[in-house]
């Protein structure tokens, strides 16, 4: 083995590679349950991947036979139902996970200099997920795939001067059709992923310049011993490789609960309408977009102009590139943080989960009502944020972790 390993090195940076990134890479000795959820959505974009490439050797990218060489890998495919719920189950998995990996972000201030760009690169791995899930939720071709595409493709169309053009662009067609199901599977299927790639790559080796950031939001790299090793740090392997693993079983657990007993999600994660094959001439009762939209679909729906609401759904998202710099507080944890930064995240978190509720109900006065009232507590984050972290009040950060 040492020999291989010495024949491949005089090649090829392997065990640099290893050193660098695991055995020496040398992170925080406090890192919490927040702490997992990197390493799983690492995990969950690998079971997307892998169980991809199996989908594909059944589905046809065909608007003639789409739905039902769904239905075929479903029924006919030895364990293509597997294949297929490991899939969408891996979707809202991968949501969830991101989510909470992004909550830890903001709890532990995890944006603030030097960790920017591992936030920024965060903020465009998770556009891309977006577009990645879109994308592949029209492939099955069934009526909500069909008529979700329609509902935010024809968003765009509220752009002045080009808008219509634009749609037309991207649909490849003046109706969502087979060529726009042709263009979005190979999308979904190369372009996307290979962005998602390259993105979760930069965004560790960013994160490995600089360091992991930590529930205390201490710079372990201030505290050194004789040899340059951060007081305060342990190497990732065998530490962390092993402590994840727990991890990871926990969350194979929930996954595999979903997976086999609630594989639609009563709905929710499987919409009833997308197991009718999409007609162009028969709109669905109740448009929603999957649960992990629907936050920014209320606030598109609060807004009374097409052209406004799309301006404030994105709004909505590019804010959040933002959090380097309009949190401007010195201290990075929510743990030595004033009471008005705690209130304000929790007002944020809840208007978030509010506002993917809202969107889920039929319109009516009430709904709308209520999900203009979470919009302005959504943006209000943002605005206090920045008045209010400049001089905030915080307590004392200790020197070094506490365990
Ligand atoms: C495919 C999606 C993603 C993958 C595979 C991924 C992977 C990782 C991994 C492995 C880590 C180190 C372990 C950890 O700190 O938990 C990490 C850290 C980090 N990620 Fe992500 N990430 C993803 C998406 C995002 C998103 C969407 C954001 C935010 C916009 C983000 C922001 C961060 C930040 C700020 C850190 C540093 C945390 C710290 O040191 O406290 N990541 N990511």
């Amino acid at each position: 083995m040492g020999k291989l390993i010495g024949w491949i090195d005089d090649r090829f940076p392997l065990m640099k590679m290893w050193n660098e990134h695991l055995a020496e890479y040398y992170a925080p000795k406090n890192f919490n349950f927040w702490y997992f959820f990197g390493s799983l959505a690492l995990l969950v974009l690998v079971i997307q991947i892998i169980s991809g490439i199996f989908l594909v050797m059944h589905y046809k990218p065909d608007a003639e036979l789409a739905f039902a060489s769904v239905e075929y890998i479903m029924r006919d495919v030895p364990y293509g139902w597997l294949i297929r719920y490991i899939h969408s189950t891996g979707a809202t998995a991968f949501f969830v996970v991101v989510y909470l990996h992004m909550l830890r972000g903001l709890m532990y201030g995890s944006y603030k200099k030097p960790r920017e760009l591992i936030w920024l690169f965060g903020m465009f791995i998770y556009l891309a997920l977006m577009a990645e899930a879109f994308m592949g939720y029209l492939l099955p071709w069934g009526q909500m795939s069909y008529w979700g595409a329609q509902v935010i493709i024809s968003l765009f169309g509220a752009i002045p001067v080009i808008g219509d053009d634009l749609t037309l662009w991207i649909r490849g067609d003046f109706v969502i059709s087979d060529a726009t199901l042709n263009r979005f599977f190979s999308l979904h299927v190369i372009a996307l992923p290979l962005v998602l790639i390259f993105l979760v790559v930069a965004h560790i080796l960013a994160l490995h310049e600089v360091g992991s950031n930590n529930p205390d939001g201490v710079d372990i790299k201030k505290n050194k011993d004789e040899n340059g090793i951060p007081l305060d740090g342990i190497p990732f392997h065998p530490y962390y490789t092993v402590k994840d693993i727990v991890g990871v079983v926990v969350f194979l657990f929930f996954f595999a609960t979903v997976m086999f007993f609630f594989p639609d999600g009563g709905g929710y994660l499987l919409e009833h309408a997308n197991f009718v094959a999409s007609d162009p001439l028969k709109t669905p009762e109740h448009i929603a977009p999957v649960w992990y939209f629907t936050p920014f679909y209320a606030i598109l729906r609060a807004v009374p102009d097409k052209l406004l609401g799309v301006g404030a759904m994105g709004a909505a998202i590019v804010l959040l590139f933002f959090m380097p710099w309009i949190d401007r507080c010195k201290v990075r944890s929510i743990r030595y943080r004033s009471n008005i930064y705690k209130i304000n995240l929790a007002v944020f978190i809840v208007s978030f989960v509010v506002l993917g509720w809202l969107a889920m109900q039929h319109v009516t006065a009430t709904i709308t009502l209520l999900s203009q009232v979470f919009s302005l507590l959504y943006f209000g984050f943002f605005v206090v944020l920045f008045i209010t972290s400049k001089n905030e009040e915080t307590k004392p950060v200790p020197d070094r972790v506490t365990t």
